[in-house]
């Protein structure tokens, strides 16, 4: 069977990142790091692992005329993704300046630059290849006016539509978003922010998620770090746990879990298989340093135990 188009509006970022014993107190220089620079940004992280997982994808994004963005458009090509209609800014591309320390831990700042230029009017002209896939998958690095908008299309389209919200919003976001969504995956923190409620067990997950479902969402699913992720699709929550490794780079972790899921949806599996598929390929992941650098192929995921 022909796998079903996968869509991703969002972000592209050069990321930069350094290794370090620990991530520095405010004010403070920690020597002894070790840098590397890669692709990134939550947009291009999930495309690329809806695309290495056996998804057919596109990807919408925006970047700078610079050679960071001609840099991330040549990956994205390379790596078998249609970005067709992808846009340039007059902006600089996104960046992510990111630390992680000794136990995976991460902290990131993001010049969001091009990508918070994506308009509504941008959108707008891209309706028909967002009405002609089958799922659309979104995070919050572009401007949530945008993310409306192209949501609101494909709900009127019947195409299937996740969304990730992350990073966590500053604030609530316009409760209309979640009538047009299909699938919501934020983690412990997000979806504390996004309900107001403080979402750090297992109930009161299950109180948030019930939050989102009552503003439209169909399903949610919370992901929980190491701990794994809690599944409210049908009438109980369920807990799938994550897989045990040596964690060294928790960076994009949750983006291969929502491209993974994103490609067992477009199999046509069932939620928990989906999920569990999920789980198999950000666990491996979190095993290596990077963000797109560190996403698995298909072949590696099906060969692990
Ligand atoms: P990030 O922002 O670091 O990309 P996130 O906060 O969006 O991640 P997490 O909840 O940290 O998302 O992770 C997503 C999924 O990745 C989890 O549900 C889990 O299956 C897997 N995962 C994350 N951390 C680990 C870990 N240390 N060991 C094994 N699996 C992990
Ligand atoms: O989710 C990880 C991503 O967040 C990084 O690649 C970085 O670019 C930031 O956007």
């Amino acid at each position: 069977m022909k796998p079903k188009k996968i869509l991703v509006i969002g972000s592209s970022n050069t990321d930069m990142t350094v290794k370090a014993d620990r991530l520095p107190a405010p004010g403070e220089t920690i020597l002894g790091g070790t840098f590397s620079m890669g692709h990134g940004g939550k947009g291009a992280n999930q495309a690329i692992a809806a695309k290495r997982l056996g998804g057919d994808v596109s990807f919408i994004c925006k970047v700078g005329k610079d050679s960071f963005g001609e840099m991330s458009l040549k990956k994205y090509r390379e790596e078998g993704i249609d970005v067709s209609a992808a846009m340039y800014s007059e902006c600089p591309s996104g960046v992510a300046l990111i630390t992680v320390d000794a136990g995976a831990e991460n902290s990131i700042v993001v010049a969001s630059g091009a990508n918070g230029d994506i308009t509504v009017e941008d959108i707008r002209g891209i309706a028909p290849v967002i009405a002609s896939s089958s799922i659309l998958l979104m995070q919050l690095e572009i401007p949530v006016e945008a993310v409306i908008e192209a949501a609101k299309i494909a709900h009127e389209a019947g195409v299937y539509v996740v969304l990730n919200p992350a990073p966590a919003p500053a604030k609530a976001l316009p409760e209309e978003l979640f009538k047009y969504v299909s699938l919501v995956i934020p983690n412990e923190t997000e979806i504390s922010l996004l309900t107001g409620t403080e979402a750090d067990s297992e109930e009161t997950a299950v109180q948030a998620a019930g939050m989102l479902k009552a503003a439209g969402a169909k399903s949610v699913i919370v992901t929980l770090g190491s701990r794994g992720s809690l599944v409210c699709d049908g009438a109980e929550p369920v807990v799938i746990p994550a897989r045990k490794v040596e964690a060294v780079d928790t960076t994009a972790a949750g983006d291969t879990f929502c491209g993974a899921l994103c490609v067992a949806l477009a199999e046509e599996k069932p939620m928990m298989e989906a999920v569990k598929f999920a789980t198999r390929a950000s666990s491996l992941t979190v095993t290596r340093m990077g963000a797109a650098d560190s996403i698995p192929f298909r072949t590696e995921v099906e060969n692990i135990n």
